[in-house]
């Protein structure tokens, strides 16, 4: 198989987890739950949860920095900043734009694109577009989410499953062969209605009533999702691997969307992976949305589960629906 040369390299990557702990215990004093289920069914033991007051901003902020401080990079050099979210400070503008001021990055085109749980993956690709076009040199890839904001928190099936955090990856040409090799995504938005939150948009205005009845808070198909988040990341899965001119064999570490244990590891054995080679962290974190990767990839940067060389899957899935997989060689 020949391999795709990359032209562009993640150089850094940062993460912030908010220090709050809710564990499962904690859960089974506020709705009809216990730790058990939780385990058994999601494989999540615990998740951060920001304090009243603290925005996806705040959180983006903190992983930002700490992904320009490893590479070195000031955010003055910044050209492109993408921001991936479901709970964006306001409607207007941007979090991109309030993170560009934030940080200082002046002189960037900045943006919000939201793709759910695989914005991360979606932004990877959409910054590695313009620096392979010669419309910048140095990207911001941020994904940060206060989840706990739009969880119904009187609803055991959505409830147990969220937690906040947010990554960050800082994104260079490169010349060499490290880099990122491929991506598939792919969407369906025929399938909007099993993950979504109804009320709050243009489409349906939150009135009331609405609001008494939490419209505007996360609604789940939980089992129809679960079926397709599983075909569709394996699919993509097998379809970037082939892009990248990589085998399965290949892959030093998988890094999938940390929603449930049960579809990590299905989708694993789907695609090829052994669990030994597939990263988790969903039991410490639950499902962050599309933090959840740049969190678990800047763990694995840290911990040395990634070494100079290796070849990484990743895959998503999340509302819209919306999946995909991306090859990354380090
Ligand atoms: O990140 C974006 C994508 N999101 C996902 O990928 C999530 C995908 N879905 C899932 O992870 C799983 O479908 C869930 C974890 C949400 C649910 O697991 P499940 O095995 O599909 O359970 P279920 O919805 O079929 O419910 C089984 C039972 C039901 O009770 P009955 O009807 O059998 O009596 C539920 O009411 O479990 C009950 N249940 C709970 N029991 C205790 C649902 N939530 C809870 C809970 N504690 N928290």
């Amino acid at each position: 198989m020949t391999r795709t040369k990359p032209s562009v390299e993640i150089l850094s990557t940062g993460r912030f987890l908010p220090p709050r702990i809710l564990t499962n215990q904690d859960l089974e004093k506020m709705v009809d739950t216990s730790d058990t289920w939780i385990r058994d069914r999601t494989g999540i033991r615990e998740r951060r949860i920001v304090d009243d007051g603290v925005t996806a901003s705040d959180l983006a902020e903190a992983s930002a920095r700490k992904a320009l401080d490893r590479a070195g990079i000031s955010p003055a050099e910044i050209d492109v900043l993408l921001v991936s979210t479901a709970t964006p400070d306001r409607w207007l503008p941007s979090t991109a734009c309030h993170l560009q001021a934030r940080l200082g990055a002046n002189r960037c085109f900045a943006a919000d694109v939201h793709a759910a749980c695989s914005g991360f993956l979606y932004n990877l690709a959409l910054a590695e577009g313009f620096l392979a076009t010669g419309r910048g040199d140095t990207a911001l890839v941020v994904a940060t989410e206060v989840m706990s904001s739009i969880i119904d928190w009187d609803d055991r099936s959505t409830c147990v499953l969220f937690g906040d955090g947010s990554g960050a990856a800082v994104l260079r040409r490169s010349s060499g062969t490290r880099g990122l090799l491929s991506h598939h995504h792919r969407s369906d938005g025929s399938l909007s209605h099993l993950l979504h939150r109804p009320a709050g948009g243009v489409e349906h205005p939150l009135d009331s009533e609405g609001l008494d009845r939490g419209d505007h808070l996360v609604k789940m198909a939980g089992r129809e999702v679960f079926k397709s988040a599983v075909r569709a990341m394996a699919d993509a899965s097998t379809e970037a691997l082939k892009a990248a001119g990589v085998s399965v064999d290949e892959v030093d570490l998988m890094i999938p969307h940390q929603a449930n244990i049960r579809i990590i590891e299905a989708t694993a054995r789907y695609a090829g992976i052994p669990m030994e080679r597939v990263y988790v962290n969903l039991d410490r974190f639950g499902n962050m949305s599309s933090a959840s990767i740049p969190v678990a990839l800047d763990e694995c940067l840290e911990e040395g589960r990634i070494g100079k060389g290796d070849l990484v899957l990743s895959a998503a899935f999340g509302a819209g629906l919306t999946w995909g997989a991306s090859v990354m060689q380090f």
